[in-house]
């Protein structure tokens, strides 16, 4: 790739997002691809460089939860509860947009999904652009989320301006989604902020994911690496799996979940890289952080 596309310079980024470029961002889930939220032309261009289909929605990026209001066009009082104690964090709140919210960024639906990043890189970018950065996975589509700048390279190289390194990101998967628009709430996407913790925040009041939110974009299979990926529930039923098939890999960090969700991605590309065919995951109990890393390696391993 072009020599000078990875770096860490911020003034760099602001550059080219204010000339209707993408950048690459660092947040403390996984890399994001940003555009300039309020130029359309530069959101289409998320689209085409992804190859994601135009009927799903960006989540809006932006520096602190005071401009919440800003992007939406009514504040429900779960969410005002939700982004002051979660943010920065790894939360993405759907809400009603505001009039100026283009339909290209919510895939013309009447709602928005918001998120202020807990990642020092990406505060400073935010702060100083002022705006919000819509901003999908920076992968290419269907694929495996980049939780590393040489990911990103990896996945779309020339076709991203600028690729703001910020480090391996701590989190690793990406943000809890919680629908803020309906009532009670629905979480469409389960991450680091855990469902136990949401309905604690809100008092108990927590629906199961349906309806129209959930269709947008809620696919069975996603994030899928080209290595076949078996799910077994104990490390015992995938000794025996890896048994019948030497070539196989084991994926277990169920003794640390928090590593488990960190390495995901890293683990996935790491198996393709070495042209590894089979996959053994096991998985993590249902609570807490496991239900995003079941909820990911599912979709892993749904053809
Ligand atoms: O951690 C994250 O959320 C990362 C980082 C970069 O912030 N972003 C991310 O974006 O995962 P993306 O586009 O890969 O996933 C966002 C999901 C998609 O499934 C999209 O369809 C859904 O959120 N979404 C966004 N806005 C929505 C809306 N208004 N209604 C329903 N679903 C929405
Ligand atoms: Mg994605």
């Amino acid at each position: 790739m072009t020599a000078g596309t990875v770096g860490t310079s911020v003034e760099r980024a602001l550059e080219v997002l204010g000339n209707g470029g993408l950048v690459a961002l660092p947040t403390e889930t996984v890399y994001g691809l940003a555009a300039d939220a309020s130029n359309e032309a530069a959101v289409r261009r998320i689209f085409a460089t992804k190859g994601r289909p135009a009927d799903h929605p960006l989540i809006v990026h932006v520096a602190t939860a005071d401009q919440l209001p800003e992007w939406a066009g009514d504040v429900p009082s779960a969410a005002a509860v939700l982004a002051e104690t979660c943010w920065p964090g790894p939360l993405t709140l759907l809400v009603p947009k505001a009039a100026h919210v283009l339909s290209v960024v919510t895939g013309g639906r009447d709602t928005v999904g918001i998120r202020v990043p807990a990642h020092p890189m990406a505060t400073e970018l935010l702060a100083r652009f002022g705006g919000g950065l819509a901003a999908p996975s920076a992968n290419r589509f269907g694929k495996v989320s980049p939780t590393t700048a040489a990911h990103v390279a990896a996945d779309l190289g020339d076709a991203v301006d600028y690729i703001l390194d910020g480090g391996p990101c701590p989190v690793g998967v990406e943000s809890t989604i919680v629908d803020c628009s309906v009532t009670p709430p629905q979480i469409l996407r389960p991450g680091a902020i855990t469902a136990e913790q949401v309905s604690a925040l809100l008092d108990g009041e927590l629906a199961p994911a349906a309806g129209p939110s959930r269709a947008a974009g809620m696919m069975a299979s996603h994030y899928a690496p080209l290595a076949q990926v078996v799910l077994v529930d104990s490390r015992e039923a995938a000794q025996s799996v890896v048994a019948g098939d030497p070539a196989a890999w084991l994926l277990d960090r169920t003794d640390d979940l928090v590593l488990y969700a960190r390495h995901l991605y890293d683990d996935l590309r790491a198996a393709d890289v070495r042209g590894v065919r089979t996959v053994v995951a096991v998985l993590p109990p249902p609570s807490g952080l496991g239900h995003a890393i079941r909820d990911r390696l599912t979709k892993a391993a749904t053809v």
